[in-house]
């Protein structure tokens, strides 16, 4: 047991999720203010060999393991969890304009399954104040997902909707080393279904060139079984030639092929998506079917239920190029990182 489960998640657990999750993130902005405190974090959590080194969309790496959109909207605590051991960090989701999200309570934990049930609905500070964060050297390569400003006075309609991620995407590409665009935020009931019609991410793209492109993009997708969904989606990408990769977005609300052990009623009181290892079963079968049908020409981003380095490795095995954790870190805190990319190379070996 790590200190982290020993000692600090009792008392983090104590706390309303979303109050322990904003002192962890003023904890980890004060400490990565520190070089003695990233020094220290850097040797303690950090596990270098050249057999991890792998790349992101061109973008080289140390291994694969990053850290999901969500956790740090707002890039805080850029240069601590730098310190931890992750070969990317993806920002946010931020969008062109700040956003107060959803009302709370909105972040919730079922320990039971170490799943976390989230309805945020984006809450950032919007894309000038990131930008201004991320201005200095960043310590491992960082991806920034956007997302369309929540505004429940504005839901998705038109093509305004392309003109909010261009206006985001034009402040913060040059403070990217890739671009991740959020298509469909589970909890912004309002937005969610837009890009269903699928010539919407087409028209989205086609304004998004003439923003002029400078770093990878990643389409973060809206989590369907349907073959010819997710065919339709890359050949769509194919026409855009600055698109190098997919990720996959959680399901929206809680549906029937969740692995939950937990009464489902007693998540009644719990609005919101569910991230962890209940997911980690579907996210993996939509990620078996994408990989067959990009083979190797696209960057595939993984993240769902991984708390482990066997559920890193399964999804590495059914095609991601890399993998990114978020409710790993809530229950099993940084020294999962290290453990996890220990037990990669064993399983390598
Ligand atoms: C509390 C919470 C907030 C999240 N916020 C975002 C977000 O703003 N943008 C986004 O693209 N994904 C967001 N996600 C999804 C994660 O990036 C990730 O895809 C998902 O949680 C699966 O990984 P996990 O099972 O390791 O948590 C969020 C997830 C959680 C749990």
């Amino acid at each position: 047991m790590s200190v982290y489960e020993s000692t600090v998640r009792p008392l983090l657990f104590r706390l309303d999720a979303e109050r322990a999750h904003n002192l962890t993130l003023a904890a980890s902005e004060l400490g990565g203010r520190s070089s003695v405190v990233r020094r220290v974090a850097q040797r303690a959590f950090t596990l270098r060999d050249p057999r991890l080194e792998t790349t992101l969309a061109g973008i080289p790496v140390a291994n694969p393991l990053g850290l999901a959109a969500g956790f740090d909207k707002n890039a805080r605590a850029v240069r601590m969890l730098g310190a931890l051991g992750f070969g990317h960090l993806e920002i946010g989701s931020v969008s062109a304009d700040a956003s107060d999200g959803n009302p709370k309570p909105r972040l919730f934990r079922v320990p039971q399954d170490e799943a976390i049930v989230v309805a945020y609905g984006v809450p950032n500070e919007g894309a000038e104040a990131v930008r201004e964060r991320l201005a200095g050297p960043r310590p491992v390569p960082v991806g920034v997902n956007l997302v369309k400003t929540n505004d429940p006075a504005k839901p998705a309609a038109g093509p305004e909707v392309y003109e909010d991620y261009a206006a985001s995407f034009s402040v913060l590409q040059d403070r990217a080393d890739y671009v991740a665009l959020n298509l469909s935020c589970p909890n912004s009931a309002a937005d969610r279904d837009f890009f269903d019609d699928l010539t919407r991410i087409d028209a989205l793209l086609a304004r998004l060139a003439e923003c002029d492109p400078r770093v990878p993009l990643i389409l973060k997708l809206k989590p369907t079984r349907d073959a010819g969904v997710l065919r339709e989606i890359v050949a769509i990408a194919d026409g855009h030639p600055f698109v190098s990769g997919f990720a996959i977005n959680l399901p929206s609300g809680k549906p029937d092929f969740l692995d939950l052990t937990v009464a489902r009623d007693s998540l009644d009181r719990m609005p919101g998506a569910v991230g962890g290892p209940p997911v980690e079963a579907y996210v993996n079968a939509i990620l078996g079917t994408l990989k067959g049908i990009t083979g190797d020409r696209y960057t595939l981003i993984a993240a769902g239920g991984v708390m482990s380095g066997e559920a890193a490795y399964t999804k590495l095995q059914l095609g991601a190029t890399n993998v990114q954790l978020y409710t790993g870190l809530v229950y099993h805190g940084p020294a999962l990182v290290k453990r996890i990319l220990a037990e990669l190379l064993e399983r390598m070996d």
